[in-house]
């Protein structure tokens, strides 16, 4: 962590005893690490309305057995290999797989990707955990990296 500043702020004190009991529940050592998790947080979830560049992933839970919903899920993917660095594919159960999906681009258009994923029809769960990279805009060449360490399945896939 580079050029620490110091700040001060003011918070109402019941306020203040509350968020601190919160964050030691949380494991965050002190006040300032606990504020500086928040505003994090705060930045990522804006990411994701921007260009901004994320990184994350893309969770679904969903039944094999229903036509066709792997290879769309599949289908999906392909279209947007560029965002997709790797997927990892789980047999849960006799009917359900869960799919992992690490993704990175600009927030708005992994949002869209996840919205495809997580509202194809016979998915059953879905759910996207993100963080930043720490870039404010992705570059070309970042993408095309992000293509070349695409993956598109993994051995527990191709033995479905
Ligand atoms: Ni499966």
């Amino acid at each position: 962590m580079s050029g620490l500043t110091r700040t001060s702020i003011s918070i109402e004190a019941d306020l203040l005893e509350r968020f601190l009991k919160l964050a030691r529940r949380r494991g965050l050592a002190n006040c300032s690490e606990a504020i500086r998790h928040l505003m994090r947080e705060a930045l990522v979830r804006e990411d994701w309305d921007s260009e901004a560049e994320v990184v994350g992933t893309i969770t679904i839970v969903y039944d094999h057995h229903k036509r066709d919903l792997s290879d769309r899920l599949t289908a999906i993917q392909h279209d947007h290999h560029e965002m997709v660095l790797a997927a990892t594919h789980i047999h849960l159960d006799h009917d359900n797989c869960l799919e992992m999906v690490a993704v990175r681009g600009p927030g708005v258009e992994v949002q869209k990707v996840a919205d495809q994923l997580i509202g194809t029809r016979g998915v059953k769960h879905g759910k996207v955990s993100a963080t930043m990279t720490g870039k404010a805009h992705a570059t070309a060449t970042d993408r095309a990296h992000a293509t070349a360490t695409h993956k598109h399945a993994t051995a527990a896939s191709k033995k479905r």
